[in-house]
This record gives C-alpha cells, structure tokens and sequence, in this order.
C-alpha cells in the first residue's frame, strides 16, 4: 500500500467498567442528553468524511452494546474482544482487525468516555499530524498553576511546556501495534503516545478543545451535556 493510499480508521477502545463513575452501567453506557455516551464519539467519527471506517472493542460479556451500536450501523464494526486495561483493549483490537488495516494506515485511538469529539477536531489532527513519522494527539496547553506533592510537601512546577493529553491519538498501524507490543506494564500505559515514547518518539501535539475533555466523575455529566448544546462544528 502506497503513502497516498494510507487510510483514517478509529478505534475506540469502550470495554472499561468505569468505576470511579460509580453506576449501575458501565461509563460509555451512561446517558448524555438522552442518549449513550459511546454514539456521541461513534458518530463523530462516522460524519468525519476523513474517516474510513470506525471499530468499537467491548468486552466479550458486554450486554449493552447491541442496543446501543445495532448490526449495520454504517461504517462501524463492533470487536469483542476488549482486555483487563485499556492498553490490552486496544491491542486486542488492533490484532483482530489487521486483515482489514493497511500498515501505513494512520489509528485514530480514542475513549468512548469523551463525548464531545467533533468532525472539526479529527481533521485539525489529521491536517496537523498526518504527515508525522511519530503520530499525534490533540492536547490541551496546562493553564492553571501546578502544584506537586510528590516530594512529600508542597512545590510549584512551572506550567511552561506542560500539555494535557487527550483523544484522539493518531499512529501508523504497524507503529501502533510495535508499541503496544513493546510495553511491559499494560496499567502504566494510560495513553498510546507514551508506549510510542517509550520507543524514543516524539508524538506532535495539536492543540484540541476542552469539550473534548474525559467524562470521568458523575458530575462530569452536567458539563458534558452543557459541551453538546453547543455548536458542533
Ligand atoms: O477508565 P478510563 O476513563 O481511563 O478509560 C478510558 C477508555 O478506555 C474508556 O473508553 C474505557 O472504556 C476504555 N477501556 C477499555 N478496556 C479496559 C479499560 C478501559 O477499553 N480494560
């Protein structure tokens, strides 16, 4: 497969249990607005015209996901075979779906839990990072001042050259799964880029949005919905 040929395919990794979430379904279930908060990221990727197809890991147990994502959603693939972390999900994904993914073809990894993704947000990655050896993610730049306890008391860490890493995360398939493969502690990889560091890479960082940001505690719901009321562009 040539360099021109090399397509956009996402990942959403959507087989976590969400416990800091504390509810009944697990986080990517939970309504937003009236509907669950996986199709939000789903259906971002599916009005993308930059994206060619889209696949969904869930755990082989998953009871929910028929009703949320039925057979013949356009353009989306459901895989069961989500791991113990995240990490192991996304891995599990890569492998079952790379009869269907070229090696050049660029990954767009991105959590079920940020439901403010928008068709604005994948091509600003893919026009800023598409042509990067190393990948990319969009990232926000830190704005408040940051304080460290690590130490034992407290200290200040000068906020200059510190971003926040969100999703989507963009990588070569071949470079991807090299990564992945490569980490020896699944749990300590919280985000692709750093298995891609690990190898001595440098990611690009593409300046995202806040609405993009994680859906992580109950209250995060509110803020969420606030996000979605607005202009999607
Ligand atoms: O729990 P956290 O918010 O960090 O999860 C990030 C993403 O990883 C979510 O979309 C979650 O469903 C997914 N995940 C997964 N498999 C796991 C754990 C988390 O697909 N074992």
């Amino acid at each position: 497969m040539s360099k021109q040929d090399k397509r956009h395919i996402a990942l959403i990794p959507a087989a976590g249990v969400g416990a800091r979430m504390a509810a009944g379904s697990p986080k990517q279930y939970l309504p937003i607005a009236g509907k669950p908060m996986l199709r939000y990221a789903v259906e971002a990727f599916q009005r993308s015209e930059l994206i060619a197809h889209t696949y969904v890991v869930v755990s082989a147990e998953d009871a929910y996901i028929g009703g949320v994502l039925p057979a013949g959603e356009p353009g989306v693939t459901v895989l069961r075979c989500g791991g113990a972390t995240r990490m192991e999900s996304i891995l599990n994904g890569l492998r079952a779906a790379r009869a269907q993914i070229g090696d050049d073809d660029l990954v767009l990894v991105h959590d079920a839990a940020r439901p403010g993704l928008t068709p604005g947000l994948i091509r600003k990655l893919i026009e800023e990072a598409g042509g990067e050896p190393a990948g990319g993610l969009l990232a926000l730049p830190v704005v408040d001042t940051v304080k460290s306890t690590r130490g034992g008391g407290v200290a200040t860490t000068p906020r200059e050259g510190l971003w926040l890493a969100q999703t989507p995360q963009m990588f070569p398939y071949a470079l991807l799964e090299r990564a992945l493969g490569a980490a020896a502690d699944p749990s300590a990889i919280t985000d692709d880029a750093s298995a891609i560091e690990a190898l001595g890479l440098s990611p690009k960082l593409v300046e995202g949005h806040p609405r993009n940001f994680k859906v992580t505690l109950p209250s995060d719901i509110g803020i969420a919905e606030m996000y979605l009321k607005q202009d999607p562009a």
